[in-house]
């Protein structure tokens, strides 16, 4: 059975990030004295970007041990690194630039591959070399980031898609209709088996799609199918986004 999910709603995006950084931080430190390897996957998007800015920034970057981190995608567009829509682009502009974190330890999504499978293939090998799940285990990433579009979708994983039903691959192409895009995602099995797993949402275009995902009839969007078995969920909002969320 679940825990009840952490809500937690900030005046805006900027304490939101501090207390998604501050989070961060928290895990990474528990990990380093338990001197194992502190994973981590991240999401793209907007949402995210200042929480990165911040964990790359001066402040923090002497409060993790970088070294100790590995650092993974949630998913990816399928076009070049350097490309505008590139979630990686905006990672490495927003954190690796400036973070202390070694070259090595951040495993990028190959994504703008021409054999999508055999890169998420490839992405799944890298996922089982850093990870090292038991056999017949999914990998337990120790954080991973997640945003919600106005859709309710959560990593690359649309309404309707697919890649939603895949219940044994690790990473899987994934069809976005929407946007007549591909993208590479991480799979629902991979999210759930997390240990900590915090939705990031902020602006007033997600209000209504996080109302029904949070108090609406289960299963109808896939932000509400991230129900991690063993660890826990927390949302962190801005209050424009819960603003139509019914108040403890
Ligand atoms: C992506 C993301 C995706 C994102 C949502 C929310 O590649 O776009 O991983 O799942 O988290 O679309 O995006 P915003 O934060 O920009 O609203």
């Amino acid at each position: 059975m679940t825990r009840s999910p952490e809500i937690r709603i900030f005046d805006g995006l900027e304490h939101l990030s501090w207390a998604a950084a501050t989070r961060f931080e928290e895990q990474a430190r528990v990990k380093a004295i338990e001197k194992k390897p502190f994973t981590v996957a991240l999401s793209g998007g907007s949402t995210p970007k200042p929480l990165y800015e911040l964990l790359g920034s001066p402040t923090f970057a002497g409060r993790v041990r970088w070294p100790n981190v590995q650092g993974f995608q949630v998913d990816e567009r399928c076009v070049p690194p350097d490309d505008p829509q590139s979630n990686y682009r905006m990672i490495r502009q927003a954190l690796l630039e400036s973070a202390p974190l070694p070259e090595e330890n951040f495993h990028r999504m190959a994504a703008e591959r021409p054999d999508r499978e055999q890169a998420a293939r490839e992405y799944a090998e890298e996922l089982a070399r850093v990870l090292r799940p038991a056999p017949g285990e999914f990998p337990r990433l120790d954080l991973v980031f997640l945003g919600m579009g106005a859709d309710g979708h959560t990593a690359s994983l649309f309404p309707g898609s697919q890649a939603l039903d895949e219940r044994t691959a690790w990473v899987v192409p994934a069809f976005a209709a929407r946007l007549n895009s591909f993208r590479l995602t991480l799979t629902l099995p991979v999210l759930n088996a997390a240990a900590h797993v915090i939705f990031l949402v902020a602006g007033a275009d997600k209000a209504e799609s996080l109302r029904q995902v949070r108090e609406g009839p289960e299963g109808r969007f896939p932000a509400q199918l991230i129900q991690p078995a063993r660890g826990s969920l927390s949302w962190f909002l801005d209050e424009s986004a819960a603003k139509k969320l019914k108040r403890q």
